[in-house]
């Protein structure tokens, strides 16, 4: 069993776990990720690592509620235990002196991107990272993701907080800009990063992606996370979740995530009939 140490909530619908989980945190790398089972009969979702802590034993997630599992997961506080939680899975990302690298953040995806910009900005590269939500209320780590990086932009679609629009307006206008980028790291949704692949494509930046196709195992033994990637069929949980932006079928992957929309309305509609987010019955703080 493993214990949550801390339960913090950022957003509507979007919380922080900090489990309690030596071994996964003597070896966590940026840009890998855990998979996670709440109860023997409970489905396996992967989640990324947002921080850990070796000498704590601690490893930090981020969890945006969209589905059965991870509304459950919703539902559980500071001192409550899930039964499995596997990891670190998938291969770090690529951190190197590059330049001048710009991280681009989509949603709860700044939890995913702080690590890497941290590590990108401790190994000498100059980081502008670009920070965009919906609206102002779903926007959080503006200051953690400040602290790492040389120049912030924040963005919202409703114009509610920071610059109205998508991240992609000052990605391009940083492409256009006086000041050579020699790489893209951009993580969100996947419409997200496929738009922002498109961006940086004609100015042939290498632009790394983290895929998030449907997983079950996570070691590279079912095929359900697989992807396209460059016209060869690559497992997401084995050979990435990072991938070069440029190179992935976006249409396939989007077509691919959608593959069990019906099952899981159902499963979230059965869930909540027996009790949903009362199942535990108690308020969190
Ligand atoms: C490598 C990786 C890292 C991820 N990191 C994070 C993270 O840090 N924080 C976060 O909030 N979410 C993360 N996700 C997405 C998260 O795993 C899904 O939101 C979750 O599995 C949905 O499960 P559900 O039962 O709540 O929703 P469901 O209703 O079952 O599914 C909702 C949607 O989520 C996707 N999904 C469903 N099951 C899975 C699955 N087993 N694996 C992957 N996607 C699935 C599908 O596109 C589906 O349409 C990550 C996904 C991957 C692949
Ligand atoms: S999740 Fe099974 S092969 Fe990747």
């Amino acid at each position: 069993m493993y214990k949550i140490l801390l339960r913090q909530d950022l957003a509507p619908n979007i919380h922080l776990y900090k489990f309690e989980a030596p071994d996964v945190a003597k070896k966590a790398r940026p840009g890998q990720f855990v998979i996670i089972r709440i109860d023997e009969k409970g489905e396996r979702i992967p989640l990324t690592v947002a921080d850990w802590d070796e000498k704590e034993g601690s490893v930090t997630v981020v969890c945006m509620g969209v589905g059965t599992t991870t509304r459950r997961l919703g539902t559980l506080g500071t001192g409550d235990f899930i039964a499995d939680f596997i990891g670190p899975l998938g291969n770090p990302t690529e951190i190197d002196k590059f330049g001048t690298v710009c991280c681009v953040a989509g949603g709860f995806a700044v939890a995913v991107v702080m690590p890497i910009a941290r590590a990108m900005k401790q190994t000498g590269n100059k980081v502008i990272s670009i920070l965009g939500a919906r609206s102002k209320d779903l926007l959080f780590w503006e200051d953690e993701l400040r602290s790492v990086s040389d120049e912030l932009i924040v963005t919202t679609d409703d114009g509610s907080y920071g610059r109205k629009g998508l991240v992609t307006e000052p990605l391009k206008e940083l492409l256009e800009g006086n000041e050579k980028i020699d790489r893209v790291i951009a993580i969100g949704p996947s419409i997200m990063m496929k738009f922002c692949s498109l961006t940086t494509k004609p100015f042939g930046v290498k632009t790394i992606v983290s895929l998030n196709p449907i997983m079950v195992d996570g070691t590279g033994m079912c095929g359900c996370c697989r992807v396209s990637v460059g016209g060869v069929t690559r497992f997401a949980c084995v050979d990435g979740p990072d991938f070069d932006g440029h190179e992935v079928d976006w249409d396939l992957l989007l077509a691919r995530q959608k593959t069990y929309l019906e099952q899981e309305k159902r499963s979230l509609e059965l869930w909540q009939r027996q009790g949903g987010e009362h199942t535990l019955g108690f308020e969190r703080p």
